[in-house]
């Protein structure tokens, strides 16, 4: 079933002391196939993403290497955006939490929430991490330590705070009346078990430093990031004009894509202030997994982030595009790995997809004088091919659905596997000579094929599915998915030279 539903999908803001890596990589792609999923399935979609620029892990981070904080923001912000563009994302948004628009948003939300009395002014006295941004209590600690390994410091100060302790049996209300709004289901559970133990109150301002939305009224305090970051979902939206065409078409969320990390605040924290602001909480926030490099954590001291640029550079896009979504289930941890990329860019695109596509293109090249074959009359093998890929968009709709990512791409390749037996099977090259009718058939069963295909990777591969749309003379009108069942291949079309789409990938000989 296709829905005409808009689709609001964002990723986590990134902060800007970081430069962009894998990890960063990873969340944009995954956002960016289901956002261009949802549009060639017909939705409006706003995708959304951006950075994170205020608190005191950026102040710290600018002092270190000498620039005020918002020359660290303005030049690594723009690093975030040209990862989007290097790695082709088709985002709408990129908001940015120095911009006026969601300062003014962030000092709304806030006069909101103090006008319904959530809000008070206290004395705050525990641990603070300033790498996690994030409050601790003394029991959560492991070994002197944030549970994420991070220092903490002990912190005293005026700050104010949300009432999140009368939240408890709302959000668990919440939670409870949505199965969906917090997956995949175990993290689901860790969410639920973590309200259900009792929640405080939650600091939400700092006075130790300056670095943010000063408070309204108050500006002694800036708001607490975590709370300034979240926001940004909304303002991008226009908050707070609730009546305003983008938030009153896609706000609540329909996805907010996080990391585990930083789950609780989303899942916890964010629903709470939408709701006793009376805003409606989003309809989802899915976390996936972590990523390790060569069977190791990602780390400074170890030094081996991984740029996005490194990895288009020695992989190419679209094969590290296939590789980060192909190689995991979707919400658990995985090992990047040299020999992982080579096995499924060698194996499943250069082998097999690029094969077949290869080989079809170039037999009817030669064979057919470059246009695309008469279908005459099918065999059995033929129509029962075709049923395969007719079948297939629902299939890997279910799958996205359920943001299995895995399964939609591993459900693909399973009929790419089909059309590489079956032209092995009809060996048309042998028919060229004998039965040239039986040999048309066959490879324009082959074409529509390779057009469902390439219809069906766009949003994984959106490059290499256009140079394959290309050389089928596919119009750019036809390249959506409910183009699938209505416009199929035109016998007679012309095509172009065929070219390579997935060069193989070979190792530089060791020195
Ligand atoms: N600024 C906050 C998010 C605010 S959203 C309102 C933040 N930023 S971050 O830059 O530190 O992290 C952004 C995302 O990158 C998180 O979802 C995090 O899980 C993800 N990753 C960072 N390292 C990662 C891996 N090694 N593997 C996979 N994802 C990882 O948190």
């Amino acid at each position: 079933m296709t829905s005409d539903r808009p689709f609001f999908i964002t990723t986590p803001i990134y902060y800007v002391n970081d430069l962009p890596h894998l990890g960063h990589a990873y969340t944009t792609v995954a956002c960016d196939v289901l956002a261009r999923f949802m549009r060639l399935d017909g939705r409006r979609v706003r995708f959304l993403t951006g950075t994170d620029e205020h608190g005191q892990k950026v102040e710290q981070s600018a002092r270190a290497v000498g620039v005020s904080p918002q020359e660290l923001t303005d030049r690594n912000s723009t690093g975030f955006r040209e990862m989007a563009r290097l790695l082709d994302i088709s985002n709408d948004d990129f908001i940015r939490t120095t911009e006026p628009r969601h300062i003014r948003g962030v000092q709304a939300l806030w006069q909101e929430l103090e006008r319904r009395g959530e809000i008070y002014l206290g004395n705050f006295a525990g641990w603070y991490s300033v790498r996690d941004e994030a409050f601790y209590d003394e029991n959560e600690l492991v070994d002197g330590k944030a549970p994420s390994g991070a220092d903490v410091e002990w912190l005293e100060e005026e700050n104010y705070f949300f009432r999140l302790s009368a939240w408890q049996d709302r959000l668990l209300a919440y939670y409870e009346a949505n199965p969906d709004a917090i997956a995949p289901r175990g993290r689901r559970n860790e969410v639920m078990s973590f309200v259900r133990g009792g929640l405080r109150d939650l600091s939400i301002s700092r006075t130790s430093f300056s670095w943010g939305i000063p408070v309204p009224g108050n500006p002694k305090h800036v708001i607490y990031v975590w709370l300034d970051a979240l926001v940004n979902y909304i303002t991008a939206l226009g908050y707070p004009d609730r009546e305003s065409y983008d938030f009153s078409t896609f706000w609540p969320a329909d996805l907010h894509m996080v990391g585990k990390d930083i789950l609780r605040f989303h899942a916890v924290y964010w629903p709470a202030f939408l709701m006793a602001a009376g805003l409606e909480p989003p309809r989802c926030v899915f976390a996936h997994g972590w990523w390790t490099v060569e069977g190791q954590k990602m780390s400074k001291s170890l030094n081996n982030f991984i740029p996005p640029k490194q990895l288009v550079d020695t992989y190419g896009l679209d094969p590290v595009r296939y590789f980060l979504l192909r190689e995991l289930p979707f919400g658990s941890d995985g090992d990047f790995s040299h020999r992982a990329v080579v096995g499924r860019l060698n194996g499943d695109l250069a082998n097999d997809f690029g094969n077949l596509a290869q080989r079809v293109l170039v037999m009817i090249n030669r064979n057919c004088e470059a246009r695309v074959p008469e279908a005459g009359a099918l065999d059995a093998p033929d129509t029962a091919l075709l049923e395969a890929a007719r079948g297939l968009p629902k299939t890997v709709r279910t799958h996205i659905s359920e943001r299995a990512f895995h399964l939609a791409l591993e459900s693909i390749w399973r009929l790419v596997g089909e059309a590489n037996r079956y032209v092995d099977e009809q060996a048309p090259w042998v028919l060229s000579r004998s039965e040239p009718e039986r040999m048309r058939a066959v490879l324009y069963t082959l074409a529509e094929v390779l057009r469902h295909l390439a219809i069906l990777v766009e949003p994984f591969m959106p490059g290499s599915a256009r140079k394959l749309l290309d050389q089928l003379a596919v119009p750019e009108a036809s390249r959506d998915f409910a183009a699938l069942a209505h416009a199929p291949l035109v016998a007679g079309t012309q095509l172009p030279k065929p070219e390579g789409i997935f060069p193989r990938f070979v190792e530089e000989p060791a020195d």
